[in-house]
């Protein structure tokens, strides 16, 4: 600040055109003579905002900005916060790394067990993160190598702000030092959150612990939470899904789900609420980088067996991650059996990743459709009224010639109804689905 101080105080009134170049010039020295913090981490967000591309940079943008390889298929697996909130511990956390073994869920396809808020306790002289000592008093590695001997992969959570949404310490200014910490300790999956971000730009802010994660070395699929909503609070408009594609591998399309059918609930949303929300979008996601509507509440109780079914195909359908948030280690078996259901996660999990959408909308009666690899589709009649009713899928609508004779195969009672032409119906229970799979 010295020689700008200097060199502009030898100019003189009669310059007057001179002057304001130089001061230009002064002012573009001294931003850029502050210096960024040491880590590469803001090295690179420094580049990024003083460089010479400033106002046209985006990293999602970027030439050399590759996607991770990631995630081919949506995640599966399981999340503490539905059932548990800040209520966790490694105890917790182990019985359900023994039950994800022990029910068949890791069988089935479920193989990530994310730790999500308030797992962690204060930073180290250093500034490395550590975990809750009374919550995880054999630290966080040891629970990772837990859960990867049982054959799983293991998940945790952070922010993009100061603090995450429990008020915890979040990554913000730490972000190359936890991405480290995190592939020390054998984290494969980050959920990333939003909350105390101020005025961060989200495209940078994820794109900085995008880079971070990259830079370990380690697989990490990168699960973007901040939720596709323009709070009026917020100064950063934009959505996940303009921005994601080569930065994270999900990215949530709406805030909270709750336990419920339908309804709000603070900034929580029912179940239907955010399936209106997320199908529309249907056309960004795909192979790396999916559509997250939230996690599965199947099994919590405030929704009937029938709306739970609901969920577990809606969720296929949408190539959505199918993330367990129950008690796994306590569930019944209606829950096991739609949680387990390999028919349906055959969908969910189909290699083309082209996401199903809703192709006709009758008011309270739905018909969805989504392309398979084999050439089959995926069909579900979804019926939102309060009572039972036929709904009849037509070939056409569902992407086929009417005169085509299609095998039709029930998802949830694991049985072929014969070959049809032209169309299928099925009396569908009020907030259920029937869900067939049809093919040649
Ligand atoms: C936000 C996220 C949730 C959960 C909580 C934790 O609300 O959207 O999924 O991670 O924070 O505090």
């Amino acid at each position: 600040m010295d020689g700008y101080d200097r060199s502009c105080g030898r100019m003189t009134i009669a310059l007057v055109i001179r002057a304001l170049l130089l001061l230009t010039v002064c002012s573009a020295t001294a931003i850029a003579q502050t210096p960024p913090g040491n880590d590469p981490g803001s090295q690179k967000l420094f580049n990024m905002e003083m460089g010479p591309n400033r106002s046209i940079f985006r990293p999602s943008l970027d030439p050399n900005r590759t996607a991770n390889g990631l995630a081919l298929t949506p995640p599966m697996g399981w999340n503490s916060w539905n059932k548990f909130g800040c209520n966790i511990d490694e105890k917790t956390i182990r019985a359900v790394a023994d039950a994800m073994v022990s029910t068949g869920m890791r069988d089935a396809g479920y193989q990530y067990v994310v730790i999500d808020d308030c797992w962690q306790g204060r930073r180290d002289a250093d500034g490395n993160i550590l975990a809750d000592p009374v919550k995880f008093p054999s630290g966080i590695k040891a629970l990772a190598d837990y859960i990867h001997s049982k054959g799983l992969k293991f998940g945790i959570y952070s922010d993009a702000g100061s603090k995450t949404c429990g008020g915890r310490l979040g990554s913000q200014g730490h972000e190359y030092q936890d991405a480290l910490t995190y592939a020390r300790w054998g984290v494969d999956y980050l959920k990333y959150d939003w909350c105390f971000t101020g005025t961060r730009n989200s495209e940078e802010a994820y794109a900085l612990m995008s880079d971070a994660l990259r830079a370990t070395g380690r697989d990490i699929v990168f699960s973007i939470c901040n939720w596709g909503v323009n709070r009026p609070t917020m100064t950063d408009k934009s959505m996940p899904w303009d921005w994601g594609l080569k930065i994270g591998n999900q990215w949530r399309t709406t805030e909270d789900i709750f336990d419920a059918w339908a309804g709000r609930k603070g900034t929580s949303l029912g179940m239907v609420n955010i399936v209106d929300l997320t199908e529309p979008l249907y056309g960004y996601a795909g192979p790396g980088h999916w559509n997250d509507p939230d996690m599965l509440e199947i099994g919590n109780g405030g929704m009937s067996t029938t709306e739970y079914r609901g969920q577990f195909s809606l969720w296929a359908m949408m190539a959505a991650p199918l993330i367990a948030g129950n008690d796994i280690a306590t569930m019944d078996d209606d829950t096991r059996k739609i949680l387990t259901n390999r028919e349906i996660i055959a969908v969910d999990q189909d290699g083309m990743g082209v996401v199903g959408r809703r192709v006709r909308n009758d008011g309270n009666l739905e018909i969805w459709a989504r392309p398979l690899a084999d050439g089959s589709r995926a069909v579900v009649l979804f019926n939102r009224s309060e009572k039972p009713a036929d709904i009849t899928a037509f070939w056409p609508e569902v992407g086929y010639p009417a005169s085509m004779a299609l095998e039709v195969r029930d998802l949830w009672k694991h049985t072929s109804l014969g070959s049809r032409t032209q169309n299928f119906t099925a009396n569908v229970p009020a907030h259920g689905v029937v869900m067939v799979r049809l093919s040649q």
